[in-house]
């Protein structure tokens, strides 16, 4: 029997909402959401009492009509610890860092008879976490990783309601599932064929997870002294996240960070005898296309394969090629559509009135030191990423002593998301064991 009968979907963020409505308009199952209780949370929980449950998603463009609707959610609970009922799937879409708090909240009875686990954007090692936590419980689970979230989704007039709006929808998307070629991983891809987004099933849940283009370049592009200035509040005039020095951080340097933090993440990978990937394919194949005049296909092909000032310089050329959207319509003065016009978001004061760090860099944070960690595990030097994590918490340690009196959040705090690691590496320990057994 389908596992997508009786769906929960954890978090309240624009993508439970959207997923919510993908999952009722084209698998008509029951779907409840669920969240923690905060001052974010209160307005999306209190829109959806006052509306009965109705959610809805709205398009930017014509072509993303699929993922538009609007539905009556069959139950909402506030409190991941008040989830009642039997639920065939969870769906974690809460941010990759929170995994561990919201299973522990969780009750173990209804993890046991939980069927499936699906995790809409993960990290790298998030799978054999949560692996680890269910073992305990549920050893036969499937636990399923998407590469990341199928599209750019945000609050109708930025508001935290019962409304969203999606402004793009990913052509490919990667995923893994404990249970290689299951029931649930045929359903979730004749899903996605219906919403015209490419599906590829890989062997393993982790070859998923590194197939996610943030992982390869927010590091380099949010962890250097020049982004950080910015995000931190010490520089007055808007700068942006993809443009090139000064407008914004992307110099000669950040493409040599680039560069050696991909060849550290696939030493990583190569060591767990996993497929790596191309880098410079993987950001035009599957992410945003250049025009053929910018790079060439032999070029694209052969990236892995080039010496690293090469691979620089075809680098360099892509973030260039994109600094206008190639395949947009010129105005009447030759100008084509700003496509780096993404300004960096600063620290601000939440709703809850603590000092906050914006999602970039404070989930990156979080990824790049559990790469760091399973570096560490198998003992491959990862020095980028060393450097990375060193300005970073050297920033937020300089931000927390000027802001000593003020209320902040936990992420001014240096972290090691040790108990984590260990989840993670205790499921490398017995991935090996198991494998040198047969
Ligand atoms: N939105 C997009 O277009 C998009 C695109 C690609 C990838 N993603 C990824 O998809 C995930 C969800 O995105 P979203 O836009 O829906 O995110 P969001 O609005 O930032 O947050 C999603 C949920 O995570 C919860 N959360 C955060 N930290 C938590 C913690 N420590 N414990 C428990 N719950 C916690 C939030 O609760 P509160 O409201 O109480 O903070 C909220 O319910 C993120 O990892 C994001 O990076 C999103």
């Amino acid at each position: 029997m389908s596992g997508f009968q009786r769906v929960l979907l954890l978090g309240t963020g624009p993508t439970s909402i959207q997923l919510a409505v993908t999952l009722k308009k084209q698998l008509n199952c029951d779907v409840g959401i669920s969240g923690r209780e905060s001052v974010r949370s209160e307005k999306v929980f209190k829109a959806l009492e006052s509306s009965n449950h109705l959610i809805q998603a709205s398009v930017q463009n014509e072509q993303h009509q699929a993922m538009a609707g609007q539905c009556y959610v069959d139950k909402v609970f506030k409190g991941y610890e008040t989830i009642q009922g039997d639920w065939d799937t969870l769906i974690f879409s809460v941010t990759t860092d929170a995994y561990m708090d919201v299973l522990k909240q969780i009750s173990d009875d209804l993890l046991k008879q939980v069927k499936c686990v699906v995790l809409v954007s993960p990290t790298f090692g998030s799978n054999r976490l949560v692996k680890n936590y269910m073992r305990r419980m549920n050893p036969n689970v499937e636990i399923i990783s998407f590469s990341t979230y199928f599209g750019d989704t945000r609050w109708i007039e930025n508001q935290p309601r019962n409304h969203v709006l999606t402004t793009g929808v990913k052509k490919k998307i990667y995923l893994g599932s404990t249970h290689y070629s299951s029931e649930n991983v045929d359903q979730l891809r004749q899903l996605y064929e219906r919403l015209g987004i490419a599906l590829e099933i890989m062997k393993y849940p982790i070859e998923a997870e590194t197939r996610n283009i943030s992982l390869y370049v927010h590091p380099p592009l949010f962890m250097n002294d020049f982004s950080l200035r910015v995000i931190f509040g010490e520089l007055e005039t808007k700068k942006y996240v993809y443009k090139i020095y000064p407008e914004g951080p992307i110099t000669q340097n950040l493409i040599e960070e680039m560069l050696a933090h991909w060849k550290e993440i696939i030493t990583i990978i190569e060591k767990m005898n996993i497929q790596s990937i191309n880098l410079l394919k993987f950001m035009i194949d599957d992410n945003y296309p250049v025009r053929q005049e910018n790079l060439s296909r032999k070029d694209i092909e052969s990236f892995n394969h080039l010496p690293s000032i090469h691979q620089q310089y075809l680098l360099y050329i892509r973030y260039t090629s994109l600094l206008i959207d190639p395949f947009s319509e010129p105005d009447e003065q030759g100008k084509y559509f700003d496509f780096s016009a993404v300004p960096f978001r600063k620290v601000f004061v939440n709703k809850e009135g603590y000092w906050d760090i914006p999602r970039m860099p404070k989930e990156d944070y979080y990824r790049v030191k559990i790469i760091q960690g399973i570096a560490n595990y198998l003992k491959v030097d990862c020095p980028t990423i060393d450097r990375f994590i060193e300005r970073y918490e050297r920033k937020i340690d300089q931000f927390a002593r000027s802001h000593s009196g003020e209320l902040r959040s936990h992420a001014f705090t240096a972290q090691n998301f040790e108990e984590d690691l260990q989840m993670i590496c205790d499921e490398f320990e017995k991935g090996y064991k198991e494998k040198s057994k047969s």
